[in-house]
C-alpha cells in the first residue's frame, strides 16, 4: 500500500519534528504490529525540542548516523529504523539516514515520537508521496505509537480508532493556543533507560491488576484535560496531568516483574513540586518511561520556578521562536 505511492527520487531531504509530552497518556496497545493503541492520549508538543533528519538513497547498503556517530547494525536504532524503511523501500535499494535528536535518546524524553516522525517527514518528501497530515500521522504511528501526535505543534490529540487496519487512529491537533503555558524539563539522568517503553508497556498490559481500570481512568482524563484547555484552567489542567501519570506509574510498579524507572533524585523533585503547591504556587508535574520530570507551571510564576530549579530547561511551546 505504501510502497504503491512511492516515486524514485535522487534527492536529499531534510525534516523536522518536535517531540511531545503526553498529558494523558498513551500506555498500551490492542495491536503490536500497526501501533493500535488501547486509549486515546493527549500531548503537547516541544517546539524547537526533537529531530532533525536528513534522508537519501544510498548504494549497496544502508548507513546511519544518530548524532554524528555511524550505528552498530545489531543497536536497537538501526533494528528498528530498517524494519521502518523497508515499508517504504523500492526493490534493490538503500538508504542513508543522518538523524540528530536535540534531546537525550531513549531516556524518556520522546526521541522516539520526533525520530519516527522526522523519519516519516523526509520518506513523504524524498518520495513525493504528498501526504496530508492525517495520512502523515498514520505513518508516524507505523514507526512509533507516540509519533504519530509529533506531526503537529501544540496540543494533540491521537484518536484510539477501532478498526483492524488502523486507518482511523492517526492524531489531530487541538487548535487550541495557551501562549503563557511553560513546560520545564528537570533531566535527572541522560543514560539509556534499562527497558524501552515498548517492552515495559506490553509487560504492563499483560500482567498489571491496575491497568484493567487504565481505559475508564484515560476517559475521565481526556474528558478533564480537554475542559481544562477550553477554559484555560491550568489548576485542572496540571492536577489532571499529574495524576494521569502517576497512575500510569502505578500500573507499572504493579506490574510483574516491577517496572520502576524513578531514581531518588526524580521522587526528591516530586516532593519538591508538592511542598511548592503547599505554598501555593501552582506547579505540577508529568513523567514518561524514564526517570526524567516535567514541570508545568505558567508563565508568571517562571521567576519564582527557575529560583527553585536552575537548572531547568525551560520550553514555551506556544512561542513563535520556538515553534
Ligand atoms: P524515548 O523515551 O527516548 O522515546 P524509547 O525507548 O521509547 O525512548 O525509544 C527509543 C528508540 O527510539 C530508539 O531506540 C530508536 O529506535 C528510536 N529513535 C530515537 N531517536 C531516533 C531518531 N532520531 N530517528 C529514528 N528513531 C529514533
Ligand atoms: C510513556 O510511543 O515510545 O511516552 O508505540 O511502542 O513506540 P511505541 O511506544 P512509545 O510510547 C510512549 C509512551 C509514553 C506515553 C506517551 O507518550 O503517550
Amino acid at each position: 500500500m505504501i510502497k504503491g505511492r512511492v516515486r524514485l527520487s535522487s534527492a536529499k531531504v531534510t525534516a523536522f519534528a518536535p517531540a511531545n509530552i503526553a498529558l494523558c497518556k498513551y500506555w498500551g496497545k490492542r495491536n503490536t504490529e500497526l501501533n493500535l493503541p488501547v486509549t486515546s492520549s493527549l500531548s503537547i508538543s516541544m517546539g524547537r525540542l526533537g529531530t532533525e533528519t536528513t534522508l537519501s538513497l544510498n548504494e549497496n547498503r544502508d548507513v546511519f548516523y544518530l548524532n554524528g556517530v555511524q550505528t552498530d547494525q545489531d543497536s536497537v536504532f538501526s533494528k528498528r529504523t530498517t524494519e521502518y524503511l523497508d515499508l517504504f523501500r523500492p526493490d534493490n535499494s538503500f538508504f542513508s539516514v543522518d538523524t540528530k535528536n536535540n534531546i537525550p535518546t531513549a531516556a524518556g524524553l520522546a526521541s522516539s515520537a520526533s525520530g519516527f516522525a522526522a523519519l516519516a517527514g523526509v520518506l513523504n518528501r524524498l518520495f513525493k508521496m504528498e501526504l496530508d497530515k492525517k495520512e502523515l500521522s498514520v505513518l508516524a504511528r507505523l514507526g512509533s505509537g507516540s509519533a504519530c501526535r509529533s506531526v503537529y505543534d501544540g496540543f494533540v490529540e491521537w484518536h484510539a480508532g477501532a478498526r483492524d487496519d488502523g486507518m482511523d487512529s492517526y492524531a489531530e491537533s487541538l487548535k487550541a493556543a495557551w501562549p503563557e503555558l511553560r513546560i520545564g524539563i528537570m533531566t535527572v539522568s541522560e543514560k539509556q533507560k534499562p527497558k524501552g517503553s515498548r517492552e515495559a508497556m506490553a509487560q504492563t498490559v499483560k500482567t498489571s491488576f491496575f491497568y484493567r481500570n487504565w481505559p475508564d481512568r484515560v476517559i475521565h482524563d481526556l474528558t478533564a484535560i480537554k475542559e481544562a484547555i477550553n477554559g484555560r484552567n491550568f489548576e485542572l489542567l496540571g492536577e489532571t496531568s499529574e495524576s494521569n501519570a502517576l497512575a500510569m506509574h502505578a500500573a507499572m510498579i504493579e506490574s510483574s516483574p516491577a517496572i520502576f524507572y524513578w531514581l531518588p533524585e526524580t521522587i526528591r523533585i516530586f516532593h519538591r513540586v508538592w511542598e511548592l503547591r503547599q505554598k501555593l504556587v501552582p506547579v505540577y508535574f508529568t513523567i514518561d518511561a524514564g526517570p526524567n520530570v516535567k514541570l508545568l507551571f505558567l508563565q508568571g510564576i517562571e521567576n519564582r520556578i527557575i529560583k527553585e530549579f536552575p537548572d531547568l530547561q525551560i520550553v514555551k511551546p506556544f512561542e513563535s521562536e520556538n515553534v
